[in-house]
């Protein structure tokens, strides 16, 4: 399946001379959906994950049905201030602006291998900063997976040696 054809790109959003990539549009179509996250599950048995993590918001929506096709938990990274017990956190760079990620102290058991999902890699901020999160907690990064590259931005400059999967390529 091409999966380019179920991307909406929006123009000068959320900001002037961003050309935003909408992956609500492969979401709303069933069969699309399922092939993303059927690609992804697939990389995830390559890599042996044991446990996925994403990154808010749209990490979320990947992230968690890989989980459950896997039978194997979901640990949610989220910007500061929403989750609820005791956290790691660390600074990051957006495409369009600077924020701080956090995990749950006990989100990840030390050795366990870890796969990140999300949505799309840009800069690389976000990874790089969930990557130092995992790695806090003692977790084994087993790989990134992304439905969406950009690729101008060389953001897999950031994954250094970790083995990534990605579903589009811009
Ligand atoms: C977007 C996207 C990735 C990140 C990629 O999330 O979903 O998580 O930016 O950009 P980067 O590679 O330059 O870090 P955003 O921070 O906009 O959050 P959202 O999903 O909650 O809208």
């Amino acid at each position: 399946m091409d999966l380019t054809q179920y991307v909406t790109t929006v123009e000068n959003w959320p900001k002037d001379g961003i050309s935003f990539k909408d992956i609500t549009t492969i979401m709303d179509n069933g069969p699309a959906f399922k092939y993303a996250v059927d690609k992804i599950v697939e990389f995830a048995k390559e890599v042996g994950a044991d446990v996925i993590v994403g990154p808010e918001a749209r990490g979320f929506i990947i992230g968690c049905p890989v989980a459950y096709a896997l039978e194997i938990g979901f640990a949610p990274v989220r910007k500061e201030g929403k989750l609820p017990r005791e956290v790691v956190r660390v600074e990051y760079g957006l495409e369009y602006g600077q924020d701080v990620l956090t995990m749950h102290m006990d989100a990840i058991k030390p050795g366990q291998k870890v796969l990140i999902v999300d949505d799309l890699l840009a800069t690389g901020g976000t990874v790089d900063a969930t990557i130092q999160l995992i790695e806090k907690l003692g977790g084994i990064v087993a790989g990134c997976a992304f439905i969406i590259e950009l690729q101008e931005l060389e953001g897999r400059n950031k994954i250094g040696n970790y083995p990534v999967k990605t579903l589009i390529e811009y």
